[in-house]
C-alpha cells in the first residue's frame, strides 16, 4: 500500500496544531475503509494533563461524524525520528480503529508502517470487559 498521500495528510495537519506549551507540532491523518481521511492537530490546555494528541483529534472527528471502520492512521511530527503513539493514543486506536496499520512519517518524510498490535501487544480489549466472573 502506498502511503505517500496519507502521509503528506498527516504533514499538512501539523499546521492546525495548537501546542501552546510544548511548542512540539504533530499531524494526523485517518483513513476510513471506505476511503476518507480525517486529520487533526494536538490540542494544548493551561492545565498540561488535558492536551489532547494528534491521534485522537482525528480518531474522535472521525468518530463524532460517524466513521466507525478505519484502515490507516498517518502520524507525522518535527522529530528527525519517527513520532509514535504515546501509551493512551496507543489504547484509543486498539479501541476505537482495532489493528490497523499505522504509518510514521519524519521530518524527510520517510515512512515506517507498522500495525496496532505491534505497537500494543496484549491489550486490554472491549471482550475482556464481557468475560468478568460474577461476585
Ligand atoms: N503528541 C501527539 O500529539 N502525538 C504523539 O504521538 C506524541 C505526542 C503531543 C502531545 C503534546 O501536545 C506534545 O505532543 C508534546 O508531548
Amino acid at each position: 500500500m502506498d502511503y505517500t498521500f496519507l502521509a503528506e495528510k498527516a504533514i499538512e495537519a501539523k499546521k492546525t496544531a495548537l501546542p501552546t506549551y510544548s511548542h512540539f507540532h504533530v499531524g494526523a491523518a485517518l483513513l476510513t475503509e471506505d476511503g476518507k481521511i480525517y486529520s487533526g492537530g494536538n490540542i494544548e490546555s493551561s492545565s498540561y494533563g488535558l492536551t489532547i494528541c494528534a491521534e485522537r483529534t482525528a480518531i474522535f472527528k472521525a468518530i463524532s461524524e460517524g466513521e466507525r471502520k478505519f484502515s490507516a492512521i498517518a502520524i507525522a511530527g518535527d522529530t528527525v525520528g519517527y513520532c509514535s503513539p504515546c501509551g493512551a493514543c496507543r489504547q484509543i486506536i486498539s479501541d476505537l480503529c482495532k489493528d490497523i496499520d499505522i504509518v510514521l512519517v519524519n521530518q524527510k518524510k520517510e515512512i515506517k508502517v507498522l500495525r496496532t498490535k505491534d505497537l500494543l501487544p496484549f491489550a486490554f480489549e472491549d471482550t475482556d470487559l464481557q468475560t468478568k466472573t460474577s461476585e
